[in-house]
């Protein structure tokens, strides 16, 4: 199990004190939340602090788009050091163009679905994903309850990538926790994004130690 902590959960005054626990942990990814207050009604950051988290780690940076006309930004988040760029189905009309820009600038595209939004829109873009996002809340915000309904959603996307990308690589994101990171892995999650659950925790070096172990049982 990859475990990915996300930074919107961090201490931005000590972002790089955050990045080094991060460094030092177990955690094979970053998840970086871009937020554009359009899309989602919440602001985050943008390539300033993508671009510092690039600076202080070899991670694997995992951005995580909820912002309207990414094809407008895509050259740059490539700049300022995104390996994965997953962008949101709801947010992009031309959802192949996009995912073929991805991957023509040297980053691993991901799709991002919402909670209502069916698997099924995956089917004929499966093949050319590394990455598929199941949101386990409405994205915007950290700290929110994790939906058990996309429980369901990691095995239809599992039964769906068996036939056409079995390498593709099921990630789940929102309110993540040890209780739900063991049914979400047995569903075939192979990446769990973890914000509060990681930065509210005493000990977050232990606690994603734990989570990738739990949820790989
Ligand atoms: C929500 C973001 C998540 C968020 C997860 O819109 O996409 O990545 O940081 O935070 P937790 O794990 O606290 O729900
Ligand atoms: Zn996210």
């Amino acid at each position: 199990m990859i475990v990915s902590p996300s930074i919107l959960s961090c201490d931005f005054g000590n972002l790089k004190r955050d990045i080094e626990m991060l460094n030092s942990s177990e955690a094979e990814w970053i998840h970086v939340d871009v937020m554009d207050g359009v899309f989602v009604p919440n602001i985050s950051f943008g390539f300033p602090i993508l671009k510092s988290v690039r600076k202080h780690s070899d991670k694997v940076l995992d951005v995580h788009l909820m912002i309207q006309n990414a094809d407008l930004y895509l050259e740059e988040f490539q700049q300022a050091g995104a390996d994965i760029l997953t962008v949101h189905y709801e947010a992009c009309t031309h959802l192949h163009r996009t995912l073929q820009r991805i991957r023509s600038l040297g980053m691993r595209p991901g799709v991002a679905l919402n909670p209502h939004t069916p698997v099924s829109v995956l089917q004929h873009v499966m093949a050319d994903l590394e990455v598929v996002l199941i949101m386990s809340v409405n994205p915007g915000f950290g700290g929110q309850t994790f939906l058990p309904e996309s429980i369901k959603k990691v095995a239809e996307v599992k039964r769906m990538a068996q036939e056409i990308n079995p390498q593709v690589i099921i990630e789940v994101d929102g309110g993540v926790n040890q209780d739900n990171g063991v049914l979400l892995g047995q569903a075939g999650a192979r990446a769990l994004v973890a914000g509060n659950f990681v930065f509210n925790a005493e000990n977050p070096v232990n606690t994603i130690q734990n989570l990738r172990q739990i949820a790989s049982t």
